[in-house]
C-alpha cells in the first residue's frame, strides 16, 4: 500500500489530484489482488491503464505548455511506462488458473508500486521547478473521488490562453519598443537543438535490436553534441563528435569492430528469453538490462576497444615506435569524413579509443544530464555575455565558472566537447575567450592539453588563420556598439551620431 505524502506533490493541484488517483487504484489492485477477487482486479486494471493514459496527455501537455526542457524525454518514458503496464496486464489476464493469478498479480503489483512511486518522486519532481505558483487552474471537483470518469482534459483554448498569459507576465517588465536593430534582446538567443529521433522497434532478430539499442545510447551523447548556430560564420571545420555524419559512420565502427565482441557473450544473447523483445524499442531495451548484464556489456565494450589500441614497442636501437594492427587502421579509414571540411579528427590513436569508450554507459542515459548542463551554461552565458533585458545580470566569470564546474558532472573527456560546443552557438564565446578559458586548466600548453586536447588543437589551427582574429575583434566592435546604443536608449537619450 503506497499513502499519499505532502513530499509527492509536483506543485500543480490538478497534477497531484491525478497522482492520488493513480495510487488509489493500485492500492485497490492490491487489496482486491489480497482477496483473490479477479474480476475485480482485472476491472481496477483496465481503469487504471484509461486513467493512467488521461494523466499522461494531461502531464505533457501542462509540460509542453511550461517549456519544460524534458518534454520529450518524459513522453518516452510515459510511452514505455503505459507499454509495460499493458504488457502485464495482459499477461494477467490470459492466466489459466487461480495459480498463474496469484504468481502474476503478485509481480503487477509490485512493478505498479515501484513505477509509480519511482515516477513520481524522481522522473516527475524534474518540472516541478517549472511551475509557476498559483498559476495552474485547481482541480475540479471529484476529480480525487475515486467513482468518478476521467476529469476534462484542458482545451486548446484554454491551454492558449494559459500560454498568453504566461507570456505577457514575462513580457510585463519590458514595455520598451526596442529599435529593429536591438530587438533580439527581447528574445532567448536562437539556434539549433536537434530533437533525439524516436527509438527504433519492430527488429526481426535479437541481435539486430541489441546493436541498434548500444548504437541508441552511444546517439543520446552524440546527437546532443549536434546544436549548433547556422547565424555563425565558423571558417573550421567542425570537431568530429558535432557532425551528424561522424554519428553516422561511427555507428558502422560499433557494428563492424565492437559489436562482434559484445555477442560473444552468452549473457546478452539469453537476455532474448527473458523478455518480448519483439515488440520492444531501443529504450525499452535498456530497462530489461539487469546490473551484472550491464557490467558485462561494459566489459565487452571496453574489451573491444582495447584491442584496437595502438601498441608500443622497442626497435632494436631502443627508440620507441607505436604499431597499428590492421584493424585500427581500417577503424580509420571508416571514420574519416567524405570532405575534410565537414569535420575535424585527428588520425586516430589511443586517445581517441579513450574518447569512443567513454560514449556508451550501460548504467547511465546522460541525455537528461547533459541537456539540465546545457541550460545553466544557455542562461549564465546570456545573463553575463550577451544579457537580455528581461533578465538579471550574472557576475563577471560566471560563465566560465559555469564550464568548469560540468569537469565535475561528465566524463572528463566530454568537457572539450562542452567548450567546443558553446563555441559553435554562442556569438560571444570566441576564439580569444577559447584562449583564456584555456589558461583555467593549465600553466603551459602541454598541461592543458591533457585537459581540453581538442580546443587545443582547434586553437593551434585558429593561430594559423590570422582572418579568424580579425573577424572576430570586428564582432565585438560590433556588439560593443550595439551594448551602447543600447543603454543610450534605455537612458532615454537619443543614440550618438557615429
Ligand atoms: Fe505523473
Ligand atoms: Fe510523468
Amino acid at each position: 500500500m503506497i499513502t499519499w505524502r505532502d513530499a509527492m506533490s509536483v506543485g500543480a493541484p490538478a497534477l497531484d489530484a491525478d497522482h492520488k488517483k493513480l495510487i488509489e487504484l493500485v492500492n485497490f489492485a492490491d487489496q482486491w489482488v489480497a482477496r483473490e477477487s479477479w474480476p475485480q482486479v482485472a476491472t481496477v486494471l483496465d481503469e487504471l491503464m484509461v486513467y493512467a493514459q488521461g494523466h499522461f496527455r494531461r502531464e505533457e501537455s501542462v509540460m509542453a505548455a511550461l517549456k519544460f526542457p524534458e518534454t520529450e524525454s518524459h513522453k518516452k518514458l510515459h510511452e514505455a511506462l503505459g507499454m509495460r503496464a499493458r504488457v502485464l496486464r495482459d499477461r494477467f489476464n490470459a492466466c489459466a488458473n487461480d495459480e498463474d493469478r496469484r504468481a502474476c498479480g503478485a509481480i503487477l503489483l509490485k512493478v505498479l508500486n515501484d513505477w509509480l512511486l519511482d515516477h513520481i518522486l524522481k522522473q516527475d519532481m524534474k518540472y516541478k521547478p517549472y511551475i509557476p505558483k498559483k498559476a495552474l487552474p485547481p482541480p475540479s471537483r471529484g476529480e480525487t473521488e475515486l467513482q468518478i470518469g476521467l476529469p476534462p482534459p484542458p482545451t486548446e483554448a484554454e491551454m492558449v490562453a494559459e500560454r498568453k498569459a504566461r507570456m505577457e507576465a514575462r513580457n510585463k517588465d519590458v514595455e520598451y519598443a526596442l529599435p529593429p536593430n536591438l530587438a533580439h534582446l527581447l528574445k532567448r538567443l536562437d539556434y539549433v537543438i536537434p530533437e533525439l529521433p524516436p527509438p527504433a522497434k519492430g527488429f526481426d532478430s535479437f541481435e539486430k535490436l541489441c546493436l541498434a539499442a548500444i548504437c541508441r545510447r552511444v546517439d543520446k551523447v552524440l546527437v546532443f553534441f549536434h546544436r549548433h548556430n547556422p547565424a555563425l560564420k565558423l571558417e573550421l571545420p567542425t570537431f568530429f563528435l558535432a557532425s551528424p555524419e561522424f554519428a553516422e559512420k561511427f555507428h558502422q565502427a560499433i557494428n563492424t569492430f565492437i559489436f562482434p565482441t559484445l555477442w560473444e557473450s552468452r549473457q546478452i544473447r539469453m537476455l532474448a528469453t527473458s523478455f518480448d523483445w519483439a515488440s520492444e524499442d531501443t529504450d525499452a531495451f535498456w530497462e530489461h538490462v539487469t546490473r551484472p548484464l550491464e557490467q558485462s556489456i561494459l566489459q565487452g565494450w571496453t574489451q573491444a576497444w582495447d584491442d584496437l589500441r595502438l601498441v608500443e614497442s622497442k626497435k632494436s636501437d631502443g627508440t620507441r615506435v607505436l604499431q597499428v594492427k590492421e584493424n585500427t587502421k581500417a577503424l580509420r579509414d571508416v571514420l574519416l569524413p567524405s570532405d575534410p571540411m565537414i569535420y575535424d579528427i585527428p588520425k586516430i590513436g589511443n586517445r581517441e579509443i579513450d574518447v569512443f569508450k567513454s560514449l556508451l554507459d550501460p548504467t547511465n542515459d546522460w541525455w537528461a544530464t547533459l541537456n539540465r548542463s546545457w541550460r545553466v551554461c544557455h542562461d549564465l552565458y546570456e545573463q553575463e555575455k550577451d544579457p537580455r533585458i528581461f533578465q538579471q545580470k550574472a557576475r563577471e566569470g560566471a560563465f566560465r565558472d559555469g564550464l568548469l564546474a560540468a569537469f565535475n558532472r561528465f566524463p572528463p573527456d566530454w568537457v572539450d566537447f562542452m567548450v567546443l560546443a558553446c563555441h559553435r552557438v554562442f556569438p560571444r564565446i570566441s576564439t580569444t575567450f577559447l584562449e583564456s578559458f584555456a589558461t583555467n586548466l593549465g600553466r603551459s600548453e602541454a598541461e592543458r592539453e591533457a585537459h581540453i586536447p581538442y580546443t587545443i588543437r582547434y586553437l593551434r589551427q585558429v593561430r594559423e588563420i590570422p582572418e579568424i582574429a580579425a573577424r572576430e575583434r570586428m564582432e565585438e566592435m560590433e556588439w560593443r556598439a550595439k551594448m551602447k546604443e543600447l543603454s543610450d536608449f534605455l537612458a532615454k537619450r537619443e543614440p550618438k551620431k557615429p
